[in-house]
């Protein structure tokens, strides 16, 4: 998969899941809303492919320096016929880049090579990703096909304290008077 994507210097395309703090945190560091750490560890189990991006600085001299996970995408999947495209991220401060479409291109590639023809591939697109998504292919499926979500039961599942990110606070907000949640 390397071959596949160039990166500028000190980016590293790796193929599997980044430990669960990694992953928690590009997710609420690049907008997305935030997960516990338990909530990570179980999405990271059930995934079914994923890969991420490492930032290694340039050696200063004086120190070693360490890789951080800059950016991430997975796959959940029945292996079958049925995947969905999550968690598409880059921090903030590495974005515009090239990250975000080297992650697609990886992506898209290993489910050219693994699902069987006729697969049913989607994914959610929050107005950051919607370019990049549309440059890979995707088109959006209304009217033939509209995405639902029950906000309200995931409402009640927050743990108390956790935030919603912007999008989804956006679409709370908009979609649902708070009443109806606590009827639910
Ligand atoms: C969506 C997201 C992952 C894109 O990541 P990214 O690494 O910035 O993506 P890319 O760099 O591949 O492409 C982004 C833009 O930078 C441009 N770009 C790429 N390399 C560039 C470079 N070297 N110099 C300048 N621009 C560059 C691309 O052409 C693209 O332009 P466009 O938006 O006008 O089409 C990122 O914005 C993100 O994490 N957003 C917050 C989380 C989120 O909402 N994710 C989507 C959930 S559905």
């Amino acid at each position: 998969m390397q071959d596949l994507v160039r990166l500028p210097a000190g980016y590293r395309l790796v193929e599997g899941t980044p430990d669960a703090v990694a992953y928690c945190h590009l997710r609420a560091a690049s907008g997305l809303t935030p997960k516990t750490e338990e909530q990570g560890r179980l999405a990271l189990a059930g995934t079914w492919y994923m890969c991420y991006v490492t930032y290694t600085p340039p050696d200063d001299g004086n120190k070693e320096q360490s890789a951080e996970v800059v950016g991430m995408g997975r796959i959940i999947g029945d292996g079958g016929w049925y995947f969905l495209i999550a968690d598409i991220a880059v921090l903030p401060e590495h974005q515009r880049r090239g990250l975000g479409d080297a992650i697609m291109t990886t992506i898209l590639s290993h489910l050219r090579s693994r699902a069987s023809p006729g697969a049913w591939i989607t994914l959610m697109a929050d107005p950051p990703g919607r370019r990049l998504y549309q440059r890979h292919g995707f088109t959006e499926t209304a009217p033939a096909s509209i995405g639902m979500a029950i906000f309200a039961l995931m409402r009640r599942a927050l743990n108390p304290g956790q935030a919603l990110g912007p999008v989804m606070g956006n679409i709370y907000s908009r979609v649902l008077d708070p009443r109806s949640i606590a009827a639910i």
